[in-house]
């Protein structure tokens, strides 16, 4: 279904966006993506599209790497690359596709009516409330203007009756998260006497909305659900302003006002991620601009667990995170109120990079009068810096803690390296790592239906040939037997079977024996694969022989009952003969 999507896509291009590949005949080296390595091992076949690593045996066709890389699963892989290609994905029913398209348009069609009629009431008589609120916060109406604030009058159904006169049917209006359903059967408005902020997406579309109490009561914050416009997750607010700022990096802040505030004062490359943790899709999403994150997150518990968790998720992605840590407990908002935007220029540059941050949120966490403490916090450090893929900046920051917490860089070393050997070299007395050494693929059984499973992608036509001759029974390992019942349902329908898609319905591990395997086969004729296929039922069958001779061998010295003996004996002299055979 998605293999012509995917054929269309070149994985050389794909992954020359993360490494930078030299050709070298046939195939595309370089270093590799998902180790850190000084000499490339990394290898791509643009006939085959494929990658394998012979450095850290990773390896399998375009799908498998935007999964892997990117952390996504299938369907987001392929959306991905649709995305990246400009390629069209096919969706299940291409009209259901378009019918899905036109609800979003709707929805974000009649949210820009609601952000206009929020707006208004803001301007007008009963929003005098609202718009004493938004002075006293020193929000001034330039800056209400640029984020469409608005007001959600005090009243049931203001806004539902409204939409209706514009056309919209109250389903509609449910599933745009407008309207609710009461007991009664009639449909309420949704944000009633609040101040509205809209969301946007990146091109602007007004998307979702949050409303906020003009007091104290609670919730504070009322937001719109998840419609068929709004994912939260997969959104950042007033990212369609920071990603046209001048700047190089990007602040995030956790709240609406925080955002806003920034904002007004002259900070344009402000997000908020709206009090949510951070996922791996707005990393991704932000990456699009810039690499540079500097998270600024209130200075409460909760706040600074937050930008933890968020930390992490961005460096996953590749992105160079700082943190700010606001003086004296204040949130972002009422820093530059009282201390004005050159203060907070200031913190940014000041920003702690990621590791350094962590090391002083461990510090105070670890209690360094105990050897427990510090034990801990030789955990957590470790921990921290064996999420850093350069080796160069792991020893850098071991030299800096070793240095300022009296610890010493072997111990911090070899707790980062916990499965390779750390050891320090005779002539420089300097600390080096050694990579554990793998292990070598088997000749087993799962090994000759991978291979045999290749060749049959390598030339389909052989597929029928040997379904006769063998068929289903040839595999035992499950995931090789629905690769194969997928393949002979493709070749029924006329559908060509390459050897990169094979890998799209195996776990990481799986499809990186796929690939290596690939990577070491050449063939230049087709006889030579019929060949090669003769060869591994052979072998299949020469292992299966060899693994029932030697169940039949225990049983006979297991078996007291004269019948059951014979009956073993005669198979084992069959056997005995066939594994002669089969070995000349
Ligand atoms: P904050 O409480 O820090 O909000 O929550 P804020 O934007 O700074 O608002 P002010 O300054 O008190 O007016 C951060 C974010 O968490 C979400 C909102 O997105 C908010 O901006 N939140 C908070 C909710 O969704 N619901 C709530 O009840 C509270
Ligand atoms: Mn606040």
């Amino acid at each position: 279904m998605y293999d012509d999507f995917i054929s269309k896509i070149d994985i050389v291009d794909i992954i020359s966006d993360y490494t930078g590949l030299k050709r070298q005949g046939n195939e595309y080296i370089g270093l590799c993506p998902f180790h850190n390595e000084k000499t490339p091992s990394f290898h791509v076949s643009r006939d085959k599209q494929t990658y394998y690593c012979f450095g850290c045996k990773k390896g399998g066709n375009v799908i498998t790497f935007i999964r892997s890389k990117e952390g996504l699963d299938f369907f987001d892989s392929l959306r991905y690359l649709a995305d990246k290609t400009g390629l069209e994905l096919p969706e299940k029913g291409g009209q259901r596709s378009n019918k899905k398209a036109e609800i979003i348009n709707r929805t974000i069609e009649m949210n820009t009516v609601a952000a206009q009629f929020f707006y208004q009431n803001l301007k007008a008589g009963r929003g005098k409330e609202a718009l004493e609120y938004l002075k006293k916060r020193q929000i001034n109406p330039s800056t209400v203007k640029r984020f469409g604030l608005g007001f959600a009058p005090d009243s049931w159904d203001l806004l539902v009756k409204y939409l209706v006169t514009k056309g919209y049917k109250e389903n509609e209006i449910l599933t745009a998260g407008l309207g609710l359903r009461t007991k009664k059967e009639t449909i309420i408005d949704r944000f009633r006497n609040r101040l509205m902020f809209p969301i946007f997406d990146v091109r602007g579309n007004v998307i979702a909305f949050g409303g906020r109490v003009l007091d104290d009561q609670l919730p504070k914050y009322m937001n719109s659900p998840e419609t068929p416009s709004y994912r939260k997750k997969d959104n950042l607010y007033a990212l369609n302003y920071a990603r046209k700022s001048e700047q190089n990096n990007i602040v995030i802040v956790e709240g609406y006002m925080d955002a806003i505030s920034l904002y007004q004062a002259g900070i344009d490359n402000v997000v908020a991620s709206l009090g949510t943790a951070l996922t791996e899709r707005q990393a991704l999403l932000l990456k699009r601009y810039t690499k540079n994150v500097i998270i600024c997150y209130d200075a409460d518990l909760a706040g600074q667990t937050a930008a933890l968790k968020g930390m992490d998720v961005l460096a996953d992605k590749g992105c160079n995170v700082k943190v700010i840590t606001i003086p004296s407990g204040k949130d972002p908002d009422d820093y530059i109120k009282s201390e004005g935007a050159g203060a907070f220029r200031k913190l940014m540059d000041k920003a702690d990079p990621l590791v350094e941050y962590k090391v002083k949120v461990y510090k105070k966490h670890c209690d360094m009068s105990t050897t427990a403490g510090q034990v801990e916090f030789l955990n957590l450090i470790a921990g921290a810096l064996a999420k850093i893929d350069n080796r160069v900046e792991v020893e850098m920051y071991g030299k800096k803690i070793a240095h300022d917490y009296g610890i010493s860089l072997e111990a911090i070393l070899s707790e980062v390296y916990k499965n390779e050997k750390v050891y320090k070299t005779k002539d420089t007395g300097k600390l080096q790592v050694e990579a554990p050494t793998t292990m070598e693929t088997k000749n087993d059984s799962a090994d000759i239906e991978r291979r045999l499973l290749i060749l049959l992608a390598m030339d389909n036509d052989y597929i029928p040939e040997f379904n006769a001759k063998e068929g289903d029974t040839f595999f035992e390992d499950n995931d090789h037997l629905l690769i194969y019942k997928e393949m002979k349902k493709n070749y029924r329908n006329k559908k060509t079977v390459r050897p990169s898609s094979l890998m799209q319905m195996l776990d990481e591990d799986k499809a990186a024996l796929f690939a290596q395997v690939l990577q070491n086969t050449h063939f230049e004729s087709k006889e030579l694969v019929g060949k090669a296929i003769d060869e591994m039922i052979m072998k299949n069958r020469l292992s299966k022989t060899e693994k029932r001779y030697n169940e039949v061998l225990v049983a006979m010295s297991n078996t007291s009952d004269d019948e059951k003996r014979k009956e073993l004996k005669d198979e084992f002299t069959r056997l005995n003969r066939e594994l002669k055979n089969l070995k000349r």
